[in-house]
């Protein structure tokens, strides 16, 4: 299982390669909008500091202006996947840049169906967001689980990145459902290591070599 890193934060990104689990990065507008400067230089920083796809979002809505945009995103680097929001124009946008070899992934979906047209129009990677959906009273895993389910019956190769993690038993269930990625806050990922008993069972045994003879 692949971890990226759900951020546009260059710092929080180092911590996670640091921690050897940043197997990628996904941004969105929102996430540019937290960091100073411009965008195509803070996709520049993040392609520099990990080697997996960096995911940067389109915000044209019509095709024609999603494969313009996409093209020069794609320019900054060669680990840039381009983000292309669930729609009509989207998919037939993920189509042409596909064929063109540039890397695409659908994002902000919300349906199994939507994760079905979007494999048909051969997008790379797609990004069911599954805490806004549970937000809404329905089940965000179980979309995932719909999904993966969906991509294995007829061998689509496109990859699921869960999405929109808010806790520690979103990326439990990813795994358990055998999810290709998940994008994780690093304070997630931080929680991911954290456990009562292991900081105890520290404590305990550093009080302990305390009383052991030593030479
Ligand atoms: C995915 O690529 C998105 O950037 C992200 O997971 C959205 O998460 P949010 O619902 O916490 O904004």
């Amino acid at each position: 299982m692949k971890f990226f890193i759900d951020t546009a934060n260059v710092e929080e990104i180092n911590k996670a390669v640091a921690l050897g689990v940043a197997d990628g990065v996904t941004t969105n507008p929102t996430l540019l909008a937290r960091e100073a400067g411009k965008a195509e230089d803070i996709y520049r920083a993040i392609c520099a500091a990990v080697e997996g796809p960096v995911c940067a979002e389109v915000v044209s809505m019509e095709r024609d202006g999603i494969v313009r945009e996409a093209r020069e995103l794609a320019k900054i680097g060669k680990n840039i996947c381009i983000k292309i929001p669930a729609s009509k124009e989207g998919l037939m946008a993920v189509k042409i840049l596909e064929g063109e070899g540039i890397r695409t992934v659908v994002t902000l979906i919300f349906s199994p169906m939507q994760a079905l047209l979007a494999a048909k129009a051969g997008a790379s990677f797609i990004c069911p967001f599954v805490g806004r959906l549970d937000d809404t009273g329905q089940d965000g895993m179980e979309m995932v689980e719909q999904i993966l389910q969906i991509y294995e019956n007829y061998g689509f190769k496109t990859e699921v990145i869960v999405a929109s993690i808010r806790h520690t038993l979103h990326v439990r269930d990813a795994a358990l459902m055998g999810a290709h990625i998940a994008t994780i806050p690093l304070k997630v990922i931080e929680q991911l290591i954290k456990h009562p008993l292991t900081d105890t069972g520290i404590q305990l045994f550093l009080k302990d070599w305390e009383s052991v003879e030593k030479r």
